[in-house]
């Protein structure tokens, strides 16, 4: 007894601090006759300040107006309790979302005796569900309306549940057209025949999601190159909820692709074409046209040793003429067909040019070597052509007093760079009609390699580029 009476107090005095929970009690016709730390803490009324109140007055107007306190207090009596979610009053007049328990207190003889009432405020809950509402809602209205993917759903059986703008425009199907049909209707004929469809869900069902690329038909029978995602959706306890589809078209892309391939192929087969030409023309220069010509100064010289004066200075002369005639010959050939290359590597091949061009051009040069690698043969031709190329133009163009070269290795491919400090030139200023440039491009291109120009009028130019070392694999993914 005296244990029990101890143990009343205890609860009691619990009651009365808990903080989380306005705790109360009305009396039969709903006037508030206790009141606990919670409730003063949520309402904002003091014990003083509420008992004796009707606990309408924690009821917004329009509430009150409905009748909805005495209501509540008719169902409690009516079914024991009473729960609600809803908007209540603070004494300051502000708002809060309330969880609401009422429960109808009777004595051992079934007379109703009064109310408790237990509220929590969910302001802060109700706020973050709310929140998490609105960006379930904005993520909806994203998926919906993406233009560039097609996002849909499908039921485990493969049976479209949902789509977006992005689907309707890319398979041309409106919503209503396609939601319920089975997903097999995107396969080509002999996809479906094969089982393809029920076989790429099974494998997300098993894998969790898989990707695949290939034709898929549009609604007006078209066919559209696809890169497909399918993931597989499963509830809390690993029950398969359907799956979520994404596709892409890639038709464009396929499109741009290929007729890159292709004209990278194409380049190839032109540079070597004319590789294998400037070979063939440099053999006829050097064998004909330069052996003949040796032949011819040799008897001049022979000749001018038998002749007596002015004569024998006069056939000199006709001699100087053919030795300059074949030292242009000479050069002519070695541009066509540069032979350091094969024997001495790329660096020895390119400084040879640079000393004999910039040389007679009267350009300052430098040449700085950090090769870590010899470029394969094939590389080693185009990198050669394109420094002749970047050469030229310094010499054509720059108006430049000097030209450096960097040649290193990097990314297992070489890079080169050749800065000039003349002129420079503007973006665009690639007239049309001159392709030195362009090939420039192509070349690097062509060999997976890539070309980049920079420069600003009057502060000169940089040529720079990179080719992998390996030879070029025709065909291979860039
Ligand atoms: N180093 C440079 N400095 C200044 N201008 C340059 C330089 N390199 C190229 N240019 C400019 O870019 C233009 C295009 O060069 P590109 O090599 O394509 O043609 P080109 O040399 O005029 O003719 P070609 O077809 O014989 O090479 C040149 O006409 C020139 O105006
Ligand atoms: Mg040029």
């Amino acid at each position: 007894m005296d244990d029990d009476g101890r143990g009343e107090d205890r609860l009691r005095l619990l009651v009365r601090s808990v903080q989380d929970y306005a705790i109360f009690l009305l009396d039969t016709g709903g006037r508030i006759t206790s009141w606990n730390a919670g409730a003063e803490r949520i309402k904002g009324w003091t014990a003083e300040q509420i008992i004796g109140q009707h606990f309408s007055v924690f009821y917004p107007p329009e509430d009150v107006a409905a009748g909805k306190p005495a209501w509540e207090l008719e169902v409690a009596a009516r079914e024991g309790r009473l729960e609600d979610e809803g908007w209540r009053v603070r004494q300051d007049g502000t708002r809060f979302w309330a969880n609401v328990v009422i429960t109808a207190l009777f004595d051992e003889r079934h007379r109703l005796e009064g109310f408790g009432k237990v509220a929590r405020d969910m302001t802060e809950r109700r706020a973050a569900e709310e929140a998490l509402r609105e960006s379930e809602e904005r993520f909806r209205l994203l998926v919906q309306s993406v233009q560039d993917y097609g996002i849909f759903m499908l039921d485990p059986g493969g049976h479209i549940s949902s789509w977006n703008a992005g689907a309707e425009r890319i398979k041309g199907w409106t919503a209503e057209e396609i939601i319920g049909q089975h997903f097999s209707v995107f396969y080509p004929p002999e996809d479906v025949a094969a089982g393809k469809p029920a076989w790429e869900l099974e494998v997300a069902t098993r894998e969790g999601r898989l990707e695949d690329e290939g034709w898929r038909v549009r609604q007006d029978g078209t066919r559209f190159w696809a890169n497909v995602v399918i993931t597989a959706l499963f509830d809390e306890r690993h029950r398969l909820q359907g799956f979520g589809k994404v596709t892409r078209d890639m038709t464009e892309r396929r499109n741009a692709e290929q007729a890159l391939r292709e004209r990278r192929r194409l380049v190839g087969h032109l540079v070597d074409a004319q590789e294998v030409e400037r070979r063939r023309i440099a053999w006829d220069v050097h064998d004909e046209s330069i052996q003949s010509m040796v032949a011819v100064a040799m008897r001049l010289q022979l000749l001018a040793s038998r002749l007596p004066e002015p004569h024998a200075s006069a056939v000199a002369g006709l001699d100087e003429s053919v030795q300059a005639a074949i030292g242009r010959l000479r050069g002519l050939v070695s541009r066509l067909r540069p032979p350091e290359l094969d024997r001495h590597g790329l660096v020895e091949a390119v400084s040879g040019y640079v000393d004999d061009v910039a040389g007679r051009w009267g350009l300052a040069h430098s040449v700085r070597d950090e090769l870590t690698a010899e470029p394969s043969p094939a590389a080693a031709i185009t990198l050669y052509r394109i420094c002749q190329e970047a050469l030229s133009n310094v010499h054509k163009h720059a108006r430049a007093t000097r030209v450096d070269l960097h040649l290193s290795t990097v990314d297992n491919g070489t890079l080169v760079r050749i800065t000039d400090d003349g002129v420079g030139m503007a973006a665009g200023d690639a007239a049309a009609g001159h392709f030195g440039m362009v090939e420039m491009y192509e070349r690097a291109e062509a060999a997976h390699g890539w070309l980049s120009v920079k420069s600003t009028p009057g502060r000169g130019t940089t040529v720079e580029f990179w080719l992998p070392i390996l030879p070029d694999v025709p065909g291979l993914e860039p």
